[in-house]
């Protein structure tokens, strides 16, 4: 938990009271979870207008976390949809607590039984850099036939983005480092791109749509790699925040176009990333795994913007 925005350090553990469970509530005994970009976000309170969203002085919640994936032990009275013992998973954005060895969610939230025949530490990662990835797919009507490029092909998005793309038959373009060319062919890429080889912005092929699932380039670098009437999607705000500027004064100009996607995460979300798992469309990438008592290191390690994929925070119960 924290009880102050900062550094990875500012992270303790603490023993603490179960949480309640509503009549509406699943408690789950969580077994995995992880540190993603977001739990960095929040916790560092960066952009700082976060704030208004989570305290402005101190963090109103704090037992952080996100994702997670676990067996339910318990159930409120009015709960229909799930039993004691079934194995689910799924993301707790802005109610956080997945870093708990238990988390209450509601019946209805983003949560979702978990896909045969998958680890916990499997599922865990299933969602937050998913989710992303789909809503920037969706907002931009991205299809079958068209030409994609993922700028950051390794990151949790962009290594989900990359096989949501492809279970949509787009052709896919990635790009990463030199080390992770085989990688990333792996996750289904039909080309990839080496950045430390030279500026991806210069490839002489046109996309439909230029996924920035890193967030370090902008519009006016990468227009020139669009289709007329191509896309550009970023994961971030871009300076000076342009990306949700742009997206609102680039469609009534005609022609290349930016879309800036405000992610749903409710239970259809989870539900769907369960059947791309199941269907062997999506499988969640891991990176590092961390014990719970290790998981500032985990923070340190996902702040150096270098994970592949997802860092799994693995959470042992003592009974
Ligand atoms: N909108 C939101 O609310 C939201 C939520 C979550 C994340 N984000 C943002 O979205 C971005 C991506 O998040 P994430 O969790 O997917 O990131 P991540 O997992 O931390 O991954 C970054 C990946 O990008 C690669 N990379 C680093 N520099 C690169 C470059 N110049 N060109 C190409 N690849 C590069 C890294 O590998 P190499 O170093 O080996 O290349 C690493 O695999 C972050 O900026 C994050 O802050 C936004």
């Amino acid at each position: 938990m924290h009880t102050r925005y900062g550094p990875p350090e500012v992270v303790r553990i603490r023993e603490v009271a179960r949480p309640a469970v509503g009549d509406q509530d699943v408690l789950v005994r969580v077994h995995a979870t992880t540190v993603n970009r977001t739990d960095c976000a929040y916790r560092a309170a960066r952009p700082f207008f976060m704030r208004l969203l989570t305290g402005i002085a101190r963090p109103r919640r704090t037992i952080m976390g996100t994702e997670f994936a676990g067996e339910v032990e318990a159930v409120g009275c009015g709960v229909t949809s799930f039993s004691l013992g079934d194995r689910v998973f799924g993301y707790n954005e802005g109610a956080f607590g997945a870093h708990a060895e238990y988390l209450s969610v509601p019946e209805d939230g983003s949560i979702a039984t978990m896909p045969a025949d998958m680890t916990f530490e499997q599922a865990a990662p299933g969602t937050e850099g998913a989710h992303y990835a789909l809503a920037a797919i969706r907002h931009a009507g991205i299809r079958a036939g068209q030409d994609g490029l993922v700028y950051g092909a390794t990151g949790g998005i962009g290594s989900a983005a990359v096989q949501l793309l492809k279970s949509l038959d787009v052709t896919v373009t990635a790009v990463c480092a030199t080390e992770s060319l085989a990688l990333v062919k792996d996750l289904g890429a039909d080309r990839v791109v080496d950045y430390t080889a030279g500026d991806f912005a210069e490839d002489e092929q046109t996309y439909d749509a230029v996924f920035d699932a890193v967030g370090k380039s902008t519009f006016g670098r990468c227009r020139r790699l669009l289709k007329p009437g191509g896309v550009y999607l970023s994961s971030e705000l871009g300076p000076w925040a342009q990306n949700p500027v742009l997206a609102l004064i680039t469609p009534l100009l005609g022609g290349r176009k930016v879309k800036f996607a405000f992610p749903r995460d409710d239970q259809a979300v989870v539900r769907h990333l369960r059947a791309l798992i199941e269907s062997g469309d999506f499988t969640p990438l891991i990176d590092r795994r961390y014990a719970l008592d290790r998981i500032v290191e985990a923070y340190r390690y996902v702040e150096t913007g270098q994970k592949i994929g997802n860092v799994v925070i693995t959470v042992a119960h003592a009974d």
